[in-house]
């Protein structure tokens, strides 16, 4: 029967009291596989005391832009300083769920070749930019040029965004199109691309959806009772009928530009470069040749897959991907299709039972069917897209290296799902071995909020650990 109880602190071993210096990484990596050979058991850490040189925040072209739950960029730190993790200086490091880029950028920092896969083309475009130096005189010769053309913009197209009037004011409407009109013309893509992610990180913000969700929803004065947060509220949504959709656009840009010189400045043989689309089949490059990646080429992999059900990419990038174009060709519902932990599907989808075909998974959930089919459907099928992505890291990864794979638990008919014991069978039976697992706090990744409400296990997430 699927394990309801709540696992305790107590079956954690503590690690609190390191030296927290960089050279000591290898140290505590020893300390931490002796200590789960020993015990089999989770080891809480706090990743930000374990590199406690590495400032909270913003630093080099992190907050370029928004993404949902992104990673601590702390853990890939504190691993890419481990030569028993990463003996390679010349290796290549791959995150086969890259969103927008924190594995890349930070392997990138430290001198490594990188390479990264994503099926929302938003989290490439991110990444692609957070990990590409460019001139900055040239950037900023060009926002004085995109901003006077825009000014200029006389016919306009506005874009591909679903129940565009229900989101942006006429006005706002208006000066987006203009602008993203000028960006079209810049002729060098990568400044093109920079342009487009300014752009991009502004249209929330001048929508009229609620700016403390990931996803857009309107905000509706009407669902407070409290004169004060309705007066609040109403004034917000007023507010966003004409603001300065040019001033907002400058102000972003401009701060990116800065952000973009800390990545100039870097002295680093460190490159990023995005490969494909689907983490359970990795291919050699974004073009339309679609040869898969070498197999035992890769020398480490950091990454962290989707949560089940718990996430909405597409949804939380719906409104750049219209304004990006990105809609005119597919639907928001063709690029949900391709994300692992999706949570829609039809009917006909789910009347027929799945399983993983890994018996010790499949006879504990058993019970989800009973009770929800859909809810059984949506994290069965999870499992088995995450044992292909599984498998594919396992075969592009050499020999003797390791996958560090970053996952929490989640809740479904109101009990725990255990994801990461589910995926200690995974990657075990797909030939992987479990060096040892770590537990840290979830800090600040967005879209978590139903999984925060409830208990001490779903605040938490596991690192994971293997060796091929
Ligand atoms: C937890 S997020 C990764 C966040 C990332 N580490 C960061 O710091 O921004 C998981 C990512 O997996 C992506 N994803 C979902 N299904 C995928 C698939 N089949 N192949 C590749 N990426 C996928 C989602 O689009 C999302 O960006």
């Amino acid at each position: 029967m699927f394990e309801t109880t709540i696992p305790k602190t107590q079956d954690c071993a503590q690690v609190t009291d390191f030296i927290e210096l960089k050279d000591n990484i290898d140290n505590v990596i020893t300390h931490f596989m002796n200590e789960y050979k020993n015990h089999q058991q989770s080891i809480e850490v706090d990743f930000r005391k374990l590199v406690s040189w590495v400032p909270y925040g913003d630093s080099y072209t992190h907050f370029i832009h928004s993404y949902p739950a992104k990673l601590l960029k702390h853990i890939p730190i504190f691993f890419l300083n481990s030569k028993k993790i990463m003996p390679n200086p010349e290796g290549t490091v791959l995150d086969p769920f890259c969103g927008s880029g924190t594995v890349l950028l930070e392997s990138v920092i430290a001198g490594y070749k990188s390479i990264g896969c994503d099926a929302n083309p938003l989290a490439r475009l991110i990444a692609n930019v957070k990990t590409t130096p460019l001139n900055a005189d040239i950037l900023k010769e060009t926002l004085i040029t995109i901003l006077i053309q825009a000014k200029r913009v006389k016919k306009y197209r506005t874009r591909n965004v679903t129940n565009i009037d229900h989101w942006f004011s006429e006005q706002v409407k208006n000066d987006l199109s203009k602008i993203h009109t000028a960006i079209q013309k810049i002729e060098n893509i990568e400044v093109r691309n920079f342009y487009e992610i300014c752009f991009s990180n502004i249209v929330k913000k001048v929508s009229f959806a609620d700016p403390n969700l990931s996803v857009p929803v309107k905000i509706n004065p009407l669902k407070y009772s409290d004169p004060l947060l309705y007066k609040k509220a109403f004034t917000e949504l007023e507010s966003k009928k004409n603001i300065s959709v040019f001033d907002k656009f400058k102000k972003q840009s401009l701060e990116n530009i800065k952000r973009i010189e800390k990545l100039n400045n870097l002295k680093t043989s460190g490159n990023a470069q995005i490969v494909g689309r689907d983490a359970r089949s990795i291919t050699k490059c974004l073009d339309n040749d679609k040869s898969q990646w070498l197999s035992d080429s890769i020398d480490l992999i950091i990454t962290s897959p989707p949560y089940a059900g718990a996430q909405k990419y597409i949804r939380a990038s719906s409104l750049s991907l219209g304004w990006l174009n990105y809609c005119e060709n597919n639907s928001l519902r063709d690029y949900e299709k391709q994300n692992i932990g999706r949570e829609h599907y039809y009917k006909n989808e789910y009347q027929v039972k799945n399983n993983t075909g890994l018996k010790e998974i499949d006879n504990e959930l058993e019970w989800i069917w009973e009770i929800n089919p859909l809810r059984a459907h949506i994290n069965i099928n999870y499992l088995v897209e995450l044992r292909s992505s599984v498998k594919e890291m396992y075969r592009v990864l050499k020999d003797g290296s390791h996958c560090i794979i970053v996952i929490g638990n989640n809740m479904v008919c109101g009990k725990v799902f255990d994801t990461k014991k589910y995926l200690k069978i995974i990657a075990e039976d797909a030939g992987f071995e479990t060096i040892f697992i770590l537990r840290d706090k979830i800090h600040s990744r967005g879209l978590m909020t139903k999984r925060n409400k409830t208990a001490n296990v779903i605040n938490t997430e596991s690192i994971m650990v293997f060796k091929k």
